[in-house]
C-alpha cells in the first residue's frame, strides 16, 4: 500500500515527533532533543531521544527507533497503513486510499462482517435443539456456559447448506462465500456447500477483535479418515502463520507473560482455570511471525506443548525462535496428564499454579534433554553425560545456579558434588580458551564489530557497507549532495537495505520535499532502527570530499563485485588442477 509521497509529508508536518510520542511519553527538553523513559522497554534512567528538528525518535537502550509512523505502529503494534490511519484521523486529515488498497481493503471488511455473521450462526446453533449433542459434547469436556459465551463456541450443523442460506439471506454473495473459506466447491457440478459440518466450532479472533477463521472439531469417531480439527484455510483474512488463538484475551492479561500451548481446548481450559494469558497455535509449529506477534504484548513466554515425543520435538524447534525475538522461554513438562485440559480437570487450579512456578527453564530442559540421551548404567555414556552436561553448566553466569544444576547431575550421575565441581571447571577453560581466540580474530578484523545488531541486516563487504552508512547520514544533514552523485542509485549499494533507504531518500529529494527519516516506508521496524541508529551514532564530517569518498568506495565495489566472483573461480580451478597434479 503506498500513499502519495506528499500525503506522507503532510501528515508528519501535522503530527510532530514530539506531539506523538508526547501523548505516551513523558519528555524534558534537554538543548535540541528531548529525553524521556523509553516505553518499549522498562527502564529507570532516560535513554529514550526525540529530535524534532530531525522528525524521529532513537532510544540508546534497546535501539529501537524510526519516526512518528514508526513509533504508532510500534507501541500499538498497528501495520504502515493503520499507522498512517491513525495520525490522520489524530489530525484530521483525510486518507487518499488508492484504487486497489480500497477495493482490497472493502472486500477484507466484508469477509470479515461474513466472519461475525457465520460465528453468531453457529453459536445460535449451538443452543438450537439441532445443537444438542453438541452443548452436551462441550459441557462433558468441562466447557462452562460463560466460557462457551466468552469464546464464542458454536456448531456447524451436519448439513450441506445450512451456513451458505444463512449467509445468503444475510445478502453475501457466493463469490463472497467461497473467499471466506467457509464453503467448498463441488468439482462435478460448481455447487458450494458448507466446509464445516457437523463440528464444534472455535471462532479465531485476531488482536483487533476480527473473527477471521474457525477451526472445527470432530465431535464421533464415526469416520476413521475424518480429521480430528479442521481448519480454515487461508484467506485474504485468515493466515496461520501469523495468528494465535486467544491472542485477542491473552493481550490484556495482568500475569505479564504468555502460555503457550498446543491445542485450542488447552487454551480454552486454561483462561477458564483463570490463566488468562493462554494461548494456541493453529495447528502449524511456532513460526518467526508468531514470535515477533507475541514480542510485542510480553517478553516471557511458557512453553507447555504435550508430553509426547513430537510435543518435545516441538518444544525444542520452538525455544530459539522465540529467543530470536527477544523472549524469555520457560518450558513446563507436563507430568501425569497428556496435555494442560487434562491436567486441570485431574488436579485443579492451584497444583497446575504450583507448576507453573516451578516451571523448569532453559537450562532444566536442556539438562534433562541431555540426560534422555544417555543410558547411565553404561560407564562411558555416563562420562559423556558429566561431560555435556558440564559444559552447558559452565555457561551459567551464576555461581549459585552452577551449583544447584553441578548438584543435580552429580547425583544423579552417581559422582561426588567435588567431581562434578572440577568437570565443570575445565569445561569453564575450555571455553574461556576459544573465546579468547574468538576474540583475537575479530580484533584483528576490527570491521566484525561494525556488524548490525539487527540480526536480519548482514554487512558482507564491510567496506562498501560503511561508505554507504556515511553517504545516508551525510545527505540526511545535506541533501544537496545529492545532486552531485547523478550516477548513484540504491541498486549499487551492497547492502540492500540501505540501497532501498537510498532509493527512497532521493525520490524525496527529487520531488523537492523534505528529506527525512521520518518519511520512510517499506522498512520493518528493525531496519528502521537500524538505519536512525546509523544516524544517531555516526559523527563524521559531511562535506562534498567526505561524500564522494563514500561514492567513489560504493561504486567501485559495485562494479568489482562481479570481477571478485570470476577471480574467485579462477583461483578454485587452479586449486583443483594443483590437487589432482599432487595425487600419486
Ligand atoms: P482435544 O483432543 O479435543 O483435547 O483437543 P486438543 O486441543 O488437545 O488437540 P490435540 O492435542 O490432539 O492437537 C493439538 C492441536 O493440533 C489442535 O488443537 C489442533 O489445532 C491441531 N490438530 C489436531 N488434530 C488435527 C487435525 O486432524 N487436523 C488439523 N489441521 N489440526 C489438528
Ligand atoms: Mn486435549
Amino acid at each position: 500500500m503506498a500513499f502519495p509521497q506528499s500525503f506522507i509529508d503532510e501528515l508528519l508536518a501535522r503530527n510532530p515527533i514530539e506531539d506523538v510520542v508526547g501523548q505516551h511519553v513523558h519528555l524534558k527538553r534537554s538543548g535540541a532533543n528531548m529525553f524521556g523513559l523509553c516505553p518499549f522497554h522498562g527502564e529507570k534512567t532516560a535513554s529514550f531521544s526525540v529530535a524534532p528538528d530531525k522528525g524521529i525518535y532513537y532510544c540508546f537502550g534497546c535501539h529501537k527507533g524510526g519516526g512518528a509512523i514508526n513509533f504508532v505502529m510500534e507501541l500499538e503494534g498497528l501495520s504502515y497503513p493503520d499507522a498512517v490511519r491513525s495520525l490522520a484521523k489524530r489530525s484530521g486529515m483525510e486518507v487518499p486510499e488508492d484504487e486497489q488498497y480500497q477495493s482490497r481493503y472493502r472486500q477484507q471488511e466484508r469477509l470479515w462482517a461474513l466472519h461475525k455473521e457465520a460465528a453468531r450462526f453457529f453459536h445460535s446453533q449451538l443452543y438450537a435443539p439441532i445443537g444438542k449433542s453438541a452443548l452436551e459434547y462441550a459441557l462433558g469436556r468441562g466447557m462452562s456456559k460463560s466460557t462457551l459465551t466468552k469464546f464464542g463456541i458454536g456448531y456447524a450443523p451436519d448439513s450441506w447448506d445450512m451456513l451458505v442460506k444463512a449467509m445468503e439471506i444475510k445478502g453475501y454473495t457466493r463469490q463472497e462465500l467461497i473467499d471466506s473459506g467457509l464453503v467448498t466447491v463441488s468439482k462435478k457440478n460448481g455447487n458450494i456447500f458448507d466446509r464445516f459440518r457437523d463440528r464444534l466450532m472455535f471462532p479465531i479472533i485476531d488482536t483487533r477483535g476480527n473473527v477471521i477463521g474457525f477451526g472445527g472439531r470432530i465431535m464421533n469417531n464415526n469416520d476413521p479418515n475424518a480429521a480430528k480439527y479442521l481448519n480454515s484455510p487461508e484467506t485474504l483474512i485468515f493466515n496461520k502463520r501469523k495468528n494465535l488463538f486467544g491472542l485477542n484475551y491473552a493481550k490484556k492479561s495482568q500475569l505479564g507473560y504468555l502460555i503457550l500451548v498446543e491445542g485450542y481446548m488447552d487454551a480454552i481450559a486454561l483462561h477458564q482455570y483463570g490463566f488468562d494469558c493462554a494461548v494456541a497455535s493453529l495447528g502449524t509449529s511456532l513460526t518467526e511471525e508468531h514470535a515477533v506477534l507475541i514480542s510485542r504484548y510480553v517478553e516471557q513466554v511458557v512453553l507447555i506443548y504435550d508430553g509426547d515425543e513430537a510435543g518435545q520435538r516441538a518444544t525444542r524447534r520452538a525455544i530459539p525462535i522465540l529467543e530470536k525475538a527477544g523472549i524469555r522461554v520457560k518450558v513446563l513438562q507436563m507430568r501425569d496428564a497428556k496435555d494442560p485440559d487434562e491436567y486441570l480437570k485431574k488436579f485443579g487450579a492451584d497444583k497446575f499454579r504450583l507448576l507453573l512456578e516451578d516451571s523448569a527453564n532453559r537450562v532444566e530442559y536442556q539438562l534433562s534433554a541431555i540426560r534422555k540421551k544417555y543410558d547411565l548404567s553404561v560407564d562411558d555414556q555416563k562420562v559423556r553425560y558429566v561431560h555435556e552436561s558440564a559444559e552447558l553448566i559452565s555457561t551459567l553466569g551464576s555461581s549459585v545456579q552452577r551449583e544447584i544444576y553441578g548438584n543435580r547431575v552429580a547425583e544423579s550421575a552417581g559422582i561426588s558434588f567435588e567431581a562434578m565441581k572440577l568437570e565443570i571447571g575445565k569445561a569453564y577453560k575450555r571455553r574461556l580458551q576459544q573465546e579468547k581466540k574468538a576474540q583475537e580474530k575479530i580484533d584483528l578484523t576490527p570491521a566484525k564489530n561494525l556488524q548490525p545488531k539487527v540480526r536480519t541486516i548482514r554487512y558482507d563487504n564491510m567496506k562498501s557497507a560503511m561508505a554507504e552508512e556515511g553517504a545516508i547520514a551525510m545527505v540526511l544533514q545535506d541533501p544537496a549532495l545529492m545532486d552531485k552523485a547523478k550516477n548513484l542509485t540504491g541498486g549499487q549499494f551492497s547492502v540492500p537495505v540501505l540501497g532501498k533507504v537510498y532509493d527512497q531518500l532521493l525520490a524525496m529529494h527529487q520531488k523537492g520535499m523534505e528529506v527525512t527519516l521520518a518519511a520512510l516506508t517499506e522498512l520493518t521496524p528493525e531496519e528502521t532502527s537500524h538505519v536512525v541508529g546509523i544516524c544517531q551514532h555516526r559523527e563524521g564530517p559531511v562535506n562534498e570530499t567526505a561524500f564522494d569518498d563514500c561514492v567513489a568506495t560504493i561504486l567501485r565495489t559495485s562494479q568489482a563485485s562481479s570481477i571478485t566472483s570470476d577471480d574467485d573461480l579462477m583461483k578454485f580451478r587452479n586449486k583443483l588442477k594443483e590437487s589432482k597434479g599432487t595425487k600419486p
